[in-house]
């Protein structure tokens, strides 16, 4: 059977997995907006969901229905803990399993997981294959960078493709540029025509600074990678995905009914168990483009709980054109 990411049309739009960000009530805010056509869920530590304080990860690991095909993102560096945790995400009902070899933390790096792989070939191999035994059916990614210290494109990317992932989702920076510079999509390009060269089926999905369909369907075209993935981009635009309603600028009413509802999911979704906090960030990304909108933001952003947050919205008023 053809693994689900062979099914979707070209080219594969993918919401990209972001810490604290990309949780199943963001998920779903996200479908409500626009579906890309794949989901990912945040990164998830390996040797956290094999030890006895495993409940302190599991959270990232809640999905519904209504997020499919939804990839489950794992990072660590021990291949017997890989290997359990690629069984559990099989038996949860994931539809993919990607490995993170990209994040460049430094606290990360510091114990050989993530982007400290692309210095590490032979572990690297290990947590592939160990993944792969115990995903069984189930299609592994891998999502990785160009190099580390320097550009490695062809060296690491030629590698991983030896491996055999089903996609290879390529952020085009090197680790230590973290996320300052210019993505380097012609370099991108270069790891799509060696798979070329290499008679590979991986697909490639290119990340890095899109923030639009239409650059989506641009930098398909121009660097012919078969998908492109979004992170930050959705925070500009959360009806990114949906060519119907891209391009319009939902008046601030409809914007404070979406901040609302956001809010009302995640209490509804995690009641105590995450802080107000991590839900003040989403402020920005509904309360923005209007008016006023600065003012109201900066508000909401010192309110120190949600009936704050309730009591400055019910204030609020348009400001008269
Ligand atoms: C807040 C935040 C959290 C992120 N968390 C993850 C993560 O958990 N796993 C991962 O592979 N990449 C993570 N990333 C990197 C993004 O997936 C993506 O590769 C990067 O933001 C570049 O894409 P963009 O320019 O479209 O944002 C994160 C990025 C941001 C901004």
């Amino acid at each position: 059977m053809d693994s689900f990411w062979r099914t979707l049309g070209r080219p594969i739009k993918v919401l990209a997995p972001m810490e604290d960000v990309t949780d199943t009530v963001f998920r779903r805010v996200v479908a409500r907006c626009g579906r890309p056509d794949v989901f990912y869920t945040e990164f998830t530590n390996t040797d956290g969901l094999c030890s006895p304080g495993r409940e302190a990860v599991i959270h990232r690991l809640q999905f519904t229905e209504e997020e499919r095909p939804i990839v489950a993102q794992i990072w660590g560096n021990n291949p017997e803990h890989y290997l359990r945790s690629a069984r559990e995400l099989a038996a949860l009902g994931f539809d993919g399993i990607d490995i993170n070899m990209g994040c460049p933390v430094k606290k990360i790096v510091k114990n050989g997981s993530c982007s400290a792989l692309i210095e590490n070939k032979p572990l690297a191999r290990e947590l592939i294959q160990a993944a792969k035994e115990g995903a069984g059916m189930l299609p592994v990614s891998v999502k990785t960078r160009l190099g580390f210290h320097d550009l490695r494109t062809e060296e690491w990317t030629g590698f991983i493709l030896e491996q055999k992932p089903e996609a290879l989702i390529v952020h085009g920076r090197i680790a230590r540029e973290m996320s300052d510079f210019p993505a380097k999509w012609d370099e991108i390009a270069r790891v799509v025509a060696l798979r070329d060269r290499m008679g590979s089926d991986t697909l490639v999905i290119g990340n890095g600074d899109v923030t639009s369909l239409g650059e989506i369907a641009e930098k398909a075209e121009r660097y012919r990678v078969d998908g492109v993935m979004v992170g930050r981009g959705i925070f500009q635009n959360l009806f990114l995905f949906d060519p119907q309603r891209a391009g319009r600028n939902p008046p601030p009413p409809e914007r404070i009914a979406m901040l609302r509802a956001h809010i009302a999911l995640y209490r509804s979704t995690w009641g105590g168990d995450k802080s107000f906090e991590v839900m003040k960030k989403f402020v920005k990304v509904h309360i923005a483009s209007f008016e006023g909108a600065a003012h109201l933001r900066n508000r909401l952003m010192e309110a120190s709980g949600y009936e704050e947050i309730e009591r400055i919205l019910e204030e609020w008023a348009p400001v008269p054109a």
